[in-house]
């Protein structure tokens, strides 16, 4: 009994951890609803300043491991429309469908297998009249209480139309994956940059989704952005490279300061592979109050895409080896969502404490990943000569690193409080002992103050760049 209620007080303030997040991201300049001021739009957010210096450092730190520093990857950046035929050829027009249910008293919709699993219920390999029967069955009800709709499929691909006359030639489809993009360029990249065998095709970019219950933050979106690589091996070679990948994916959860407690991977069984998919790995993140979820996605896609376009299009999609045997690569893939990366990074980041017998909230960013590297101000702001000589340093950073924040606002006790919140590794203060005006020996020498453990060390203003480093 004891540890149950324990529990459900850990639940509750992990919950409350991840309203502390979302409050903070909005306060501080990192997310925002999407159209805010008309009342909102489900399932979108806005990033802000500090949100979109995150993101691109995630985005950049990704494309620095997974294709700068390789041999083996090359980048792509595909449009996000693409011809209807890419969805049919693919599959998506036919299978890429969520199972939905209306409460019918509000109209409200949901999906049928989420309804079922917060019930308990494992839906797992279930068709949708399965589902369906189990609401009959059970009685089971809408959160509100009401009855539910027979459940139907639901395709999720945003539909518009390209040119001046609408019609169904002209309907095309917001991509739901990044991933067609590389498949239908495939013969492209071979054919301009001859890759070895294997090989990836990297891309990052939007995708959207007509989610059925956008939420959860941005765990569940219409639109977010995806970080892909399609990775073309020998059949016989595919379990050898899954391995492969699978660690350099371990790799990068490490890179990017996820803890080894909070990852695990799960085995998606056979019956719930998505429809091109022969083994997939989903890597899932223990999101506060939510639990383990998932955060990217490893599939083996066999050779099903680059056949299926072969079919459709008529243009061959094989590989020639330099003996000439000519084949259809098969295709491993990993999957990461940048929103989903962005909010288990906040969540392994958000920490409270105590400092001079304060609580403080800070976020323990890995240097690479913070917004800013590091924050300059002058003690005082009303001292032309201390701003005169921060400025200079402030400079001297900026040229390097880019992301240096100037912060001369209130007292230098709020500057670190607020630089904590957004996660600064260090602050510099320039005072008078930098102008060598107390203690000449410390002349040209700033505080450097350490954002996780407030320790504040003296450093000469030359060696800054690579005490920083
Ligand atoms: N090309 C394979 C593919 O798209 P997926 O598992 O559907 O696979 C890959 O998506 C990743 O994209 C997920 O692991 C997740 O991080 C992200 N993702 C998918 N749908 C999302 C949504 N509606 N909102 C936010 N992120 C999403």
């Amino acid at each position: 009994m004891t540890d149950k209620i324990k529990q459900n007080n850990e639940t509750q303030s992990e919950a409350n951890c991840m309203e502390k997040i979302v409050a903070l991201a909005k306060r501080r300049g990192f997310v925002f609803q999407g159209s805010e001021i008309y009342g909102g739009l489900k399932g979108t957010w806005d990033y802000g300043p500090l949100g979109v210096a995150l993101n691109n450092n995630i985005k950049r730190e990704w494309w620095k491991m997974f294709v700068d520093s390789r041999e083996d990857m090359y980048g792509l950046d595909a449009s996000i429309l693409m011809n209807a035929k890419v969805w049919e050829a693919s599959g998506h027009t036919a299978t890429f469908f969520d199972p939905l249910v209306e409460d019918t008293k509000t109209g409200e919709r949901f999906r049928v297998d989420h309804l079922l699993k917060e019930g308990g219920i494992d839906v797992a390999g279930m068709t949708l009249a399965e589902m369906d029967t189990i609401i009959k069955d059970r009685e089971i009800k809408s959160p509100q209480g009401n009855p539910l709709s027979p459940a139907r499929q639901f395709n999720m691909m945003f539909e518009t139309s390209v040119g001046a006359t609408a019609g169904l030639d002209s309907t095309v489809y917001l991509r739901p994956e990044t991933a067609q993009g590389i498949f239908v360029n495939f013969k492209n990249v071979v054919d301009s940059m001859s890759p070895k065998i294997p090989f990836g095709i990297a891309q990052i970019g939007k995708a959207f989704r007509n989610e059925i219950a956008p939420r959860e933050w941005l765990f569940r979106v219409r639109e977010f952005e995806q970080m892909e690589i399609e990775y073309f091996v020998r059949e016989s070679e595919w379990e050898k490279q899954f391995e492969k990948l699978r660690l350099d994916m371990q790799k990068w959860h490490k890179h990017i300061g996820l803890s080894a407690e909070n990852i695990r991977e799960y085995e998606v069984p056979a019956n719930d592979l998505a429809h091109y998919s022969k083994r997939t790995i989903d890597f899932e993140y223990n999101f506060p109050g939510k639990g383990f979820d998932e955060l990217a996605g490893f599939a083996y896609r066999t050779d099903h895409d680059l056949k299926k376009h072969m079919e459709a299009s008529g243009v061959s999609m094989e590989y020639i080896e330099p003996d000439g045997t000519r084949f259809i690569p098969h295709v491993l893939e990993p999957s990461f969502g940048v929103g989903r990366t962005f909010t288990a990074i906040l969540c392994e980041a958000y920490t409270e404490d105590e400092m001079n017998g304060e609580v403080r909230t800070y976020l323990k960013l890995p240097a690479h990943l913070a917004p800013y590297r590091v924050a300059v101000s002058p003690l005082l702001r009303n001292k032309p000569e201390l701003v005169e000589k921060a400025r200079a340093v402030f400079s001297m950073l900026k040229a390097e690193f880019g992301n240096v924040a100037w912060d001369d606002n209130g007292n230098v006790g709020k500057r670190y409080r607020r630089q904590d919140e957004i996660g600064t590794p260090a602050c510099i203060v320039i005072d008078f002992e930098t102008l060598g005006q107390e203690k000449p020996e410390l002349k040209d020498t700033v505080t450097v103050r350490n954002r996780d453990t407030g320790e504040q060390v003296r450093v000469v203003i030359s060696d800054l760049m690579s005490y920083l480093k």
